[in-house]
C-alpha cells in the first residue's frame, strides 16, 4: 500500500511562481495546510540564475506609463499574445515590485533613494527593476524567507512528482512523486494544485538553464490531458557565452554594452536603427545569425562561430558597481575579464513561450489546477517574450493562483469533499514507473541519446528553420525515442539520481517532439519561430495558437485557440 500525504493545496515547484504562490495561499486563508515540492533543494530552482531585471511601470512621473508596457509587450510579442493578458501584467506588477521591497528586497537604488530602473529590449522607457545583476537570487531569497514565516507552508525538497491524478471526473486529485532520498514511491492527495515547475530549456545542448530545467511538469499535464500551447516557440537570447552557455544578461546591453562583428561594426545599426543592441531579442539574435552567415562573425577556440559584447567603454567603476555577477562569470568561464576586453557571445536557449495551456488566472483546463510562471502558457508572451517579463510575470501569476488556488481548497473543505479512490491509478503509475523505467535495461546509453537529442535541437530546431530540418529533426526525436534507451544502471534504491535522469530524458523525447511538430505545423515567421521557407507573418492563417494534446501512442494531436485582441491591430514591427 502507497503512502499518502495529504495537503490542502499542492505547488509543484519552488522557483519565483511556486513561492510567490505559496505566500498568497497562506496568505489568503492561514488555516490551509500548503505543500510545496520540488526535485530540488529550494535555492537551486533555476530562477536563482534570473539577472537582468523585473519588468514594471513605476515612473509616470517621468514619462512612463503602463499603455506602453501593454504596448511593449504586445509588439514584442509579434501580436500573438493575448492583450487582456498583457494589460493584466502591466497594472499588477508594480505592487509586486512594492511588495517585495516590503518584504527585504534589495533593490538597487537610485542617489535619492528611490528604486532603480534599467533599459531593456523592446521597451519604450527603463523598466528592468534590477538588483545588481543578480535580481532572480535576489527575489528567490526574499520570497523563501518570507515562506518560512508562514508556519501553514511545508516544504518537501528533492521529490520526484510523476503524474498528475485526477478523480475521473476532471477534478484535481493530487500527483504521485518519489522521494528521492528514501525511493520511496508516494501519493500527495490535495483539492487544489498549482504546477510551476519552469521551463524546459536543457531540451537543447547550448542553453543558459540548469540542467535540472528538463520538461517533466509540462509532461506531467501533457499526459493528465492538458493541452501545451505555442511550444513551437523558443527564446534564443543573443548573449550566451563560450562554450558553457552561461547567460550575460541583457542589462549589460541595456547598461549600454555594443554588439560587434569582425570589422568592429556595431552590426545593429543594419537591422534595428532606432534600437540597436536593445531591440527584443528575437530581432537581435537573427541579425547575429545573419552577420555569421555573411562571414562576419568570430570563431571560437572550440570552432563554433561567434560576435563579440564590448563591455570596455563602461568603464571598471560602472561593472564592478552593476554587472560584478557577469564579470565574474566571464572570468570564470571564458577566460576573458569584460572590464578590458570584449567577451565572445552567441545566441543560446533561454526561454520557453509555451506551456501548459491556461486561461487569463492560470487556470488549466482541469477543475482545482492552476499553473504558473514559465511552466504556464497564459500567452503573456505569444511568440517573443520581452526580457524581465517572466519574472514579472512569475510574480503576478504566483500571486493570482496562490489565491484562486486557496478560496477553491477552501470550498472544496466546506463542502467536505472526499477525495476519491485513486488506488487503481496509483497502482497503473507505479507499474509505469518501476517496471517501465526503473527496471529498463535497455541495449542503449540513455546519456548518448539525450546527448544526439539535445544536439539535433541546437541544429534542427534553432533560430531559423525550415521543413527539411524540422522533418529530418521530427524523424531523428522518434527514432531515439523508439530505440532501447530505458536502461537505468544503477540498482540503489536511495538518492538514484540515474533513475531520475532517465525519467527526464523521457520528458525531453515527448516534449521535444511537440515543439518540432509545433514548428512545422507553423508555415510562417512570426516572433522567435523564424521559418526561412516562409519568410513572412501570416495572420490570415497564423493569427492563433496552437494546442497540443497528448494521444496514447502516437505522436501529438493538434489544433487551434482563437489570440484574445482586445486594443491593438496587428501591424509590421520596425525597431
Ligand atoms: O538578460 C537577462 O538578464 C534575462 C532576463 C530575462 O530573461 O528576463
Amino acid at each position: 500500500m502507497t503512502d499518502h500525504i495529504s495537503h490542502d493545496i499542492l505547488i509543484i515547484g519552488t522557483g519565483l511562481a511556486g513561492l510567490r504562490a505559496a505566500i498568497s495561499a497562506a496568505m489568503t486563508n492561514h488555516k490551509l495546510d500548503i505543500g510545496v515540492i520540488s526535485k530540488v533543494q529550494v535555492m537551486r530552482s533555476h530562477s536563482v540564475s534570473a539577472e537582468g531585471g523585473t519588468a514594471a511601470v513605476l515612473f509616470s512621473d517621468e514619462g512612463d506609463n503602463i499603455e506602453s508596457h501593454i504596448y511593449d509587450t504586445i509588439r514584442g510579442s509579434d501580436f500573438l499574445c493575448d492583450q487582456d493578458v498583457a494589460e493584466k501584467l502591466a497594472h499588477e506588477i508594480p505592487n509586486e515590485i512594492y511588495q517585495l521591497d516590503k518584504w527585504g528586497m534589495p533593490w538597487s537604488r537610485r542617489d535619492d533613494g528611490r528604486i532603480d530602473q534599467r533599459k531593456f529590449g523592446g521597451y519604450s522607457f527603463p523598466r528592468a527593476t534590477y538588483a545588481q545583476d543578480k535580481v532572480g537570487f535576489y527575489e528567490m531569497q526574499t520570497l523563501y524567507d518570507t515562506c518560512l514565516k508562514y508556519e501553514n507552508i511545508h516544504f518537501y525538497n528533492e521529490w520526484f512528482c510523476t503524474s498528475i491524478l485526477d478523480d475521473g471526473n476532471n477534478n484535481f486529485s493530487g500527483v504521485t512523486a518519489i522521494e528521492m532520498k528514501s525511493g520511496n514511491f508516494n501519493v500527495f492527495n490535495s483539492n487544489s494544485g498549482i504546477i510551476a515547475t519552469g521551463g524546459a530549456g536543457r531540451l537543447y545542448s547550448f542553453s543558459t538553464y540548469a540542467y535540472s530545467s528538463t520538461p517533466d511538469g509540462l509532461d506531467m499535464g501533457y499526459r493528465a490531458g492538458l493541452a501545451l500551447k505555442d511550444m513551437e516557440f523558443v527564446q534564443f537570447h543573443p548573449t550566451g557565452i563560450l562554450p558553457s552557455g552561461i547567460l550575460i544578461t541583457e542589462g549589460a546591453r541595456g547598461e549600454g554594452g555594443y554588439l560587434i562583428n569582425n570589422l568592429g561594426e556595431r552590426f545593429m545599426k543594419s537591422y534595428a536603427p532606432e534600437k540597436l543592441e536593445l531591440a527584443p531579442r528575437d530581432v537581435v539574435s537573427r541579425s547575429m545569425i545573419k552577420e555569421i552567415d555573411n562571414g562576419r562573425g568570430f570563431i571560437h577556440e572550440t570552432g563554433v562561430p561567434c560576435l563579440k559584447l564590448d563591455l570596455t567603454h563602461l568603464g571598471e567603476e560602472r561593472i564592478k558597481e552593476k554587472l560584478a555577477g557577469i564579470r565574474e562569470i566571464g572570468i570564470k568561464f571564458s577566460g576573458v575579464d569584460i572590464i578590458s576586453e570584449p567577451i565572445e557571445i552567441r545566441p543560446v536557449c533561454h526561454y520557453m513561450m509555451g506551456g501548459v495551456h491556461t486561461n487569463i488566472d492560470g487556470q488549466t483546463e482541469m477543475n482545482g489546477l492552476w499553473t504558473a510562471g514559465e511552466a504556464a502558457c497564459n500567452s503573456l508572451h505569444g511568440a517573443n517574450r520581452l526580457g524581465a517579463n517572466s519574472t514579472s510575470e512569475c510574480l503576478v501569476w504566483g500571486s493570482i493562483t496562490g489565491r484562486l488556488a486557496a478560496q477553491h481548497a477552501d470550498k472544496r473543505k466546506e463542502k467536505g469533499s472526499a477525495l476519491t479512490n485513486l488506488e487503481n491509478k496509483v497502482q497503473t503509475e507505479e507499474k509505469r514507473i518501476f517496471d517501465g523505467i526503473f527496471r529498463g535495461r535497455g541495449e542503449v546509453n540513455p546519456y548518448d541519446i539525450r546527448k544526439e537529442f539535445t544536439d539535433m535541437m541546437d541544429i534542427k530546431a534553432y533560430i531559423f528553420r525550415d521543413e527539411n530540418k524540422l522533418v529530418e529533426g521530427l524523424k531523428k526525436v522518434r527514432e531515439l525515442r523508439d530505440l532501447a534507451w530505458k536502461h537505468v544502471d544503477d540498482s540503489a534504491k536511495e538518492y538514484n539520481t540515474n533513475f531520475i535522469n532517465v525519467m527526464e530524458i523521457d520528458s525531453l523525447l515527448r516534449v521535444g517532439e511537440i515543439i518540432i511538430a509545433g514548428a512545422l505545423n507553423r508555415r510562417e515567421s512570426r516572433g522567435a519561430h523564424s521559418r526561412t521557407d516562409y519568410p513572412n507573418r501570416d495572420d490570415v492563417h497564423f493569427l492563433k495558437h496552437t494546442l497540443a494534446y497528448f494521444k496514447e501512442g502516437g505522436g501529438p494531436q493538434f489544433s487551434w485557440h482563437p489570440v484574445t485582441l482586445t486594443r491593438y491591430v496587428p501591424a509590421e514591427r520596425k525597431y
